[in-house]
């Protein structure tokens, strides 16, 4: 079977299911909470430790029409629209 990378079957929708980077996704989502969120990121570290996916929801957080706990919805019509887009799982 041709193999497959994690990213095109799995991503990441909600900074909960990011694992093992509480310390970052604990901070963003404060951010998004308190509405004061900076006008750049730099997510630094190893290859497939999470960077895109947090930048990602980090995106729909700051986007969404109703973002919940620091969470973005995923349901509103510009988190579908970031979530069905075809380069969702496949950049
Ligand atoms: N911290 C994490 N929690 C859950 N899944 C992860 C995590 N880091 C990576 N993954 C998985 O690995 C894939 C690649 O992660 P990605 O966010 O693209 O890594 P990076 O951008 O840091 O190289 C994701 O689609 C996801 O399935
Ligand atoms: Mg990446
Ligand atoms: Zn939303």
């Amino acid at each position: 079977m041709a193999y497959t990378a994690l990213y095109r079957k799995f991503r990441p929708l909600t900074f909960s299911e990011i694992v093992g980077q509480e310390h970052i996704t604990r901070t963003l989502k404060n951010q998004i909470i308190a509405e004061r969120v900076g006008h750049a990121y730099l997510f630094n570290g190893g290859r497939g430790t999470g960077k895109t996916s947090a930048a990602k929801v980090l995106a729909r957080a700051i986007n969404c029409l109703n973002p919940q706990n620091g969470e973005p919805c995923n349901e509103c019509e510009i988190c579908k629209g970031a979530i069905n887009r075809f380069s969702y799982r496949y950049c």
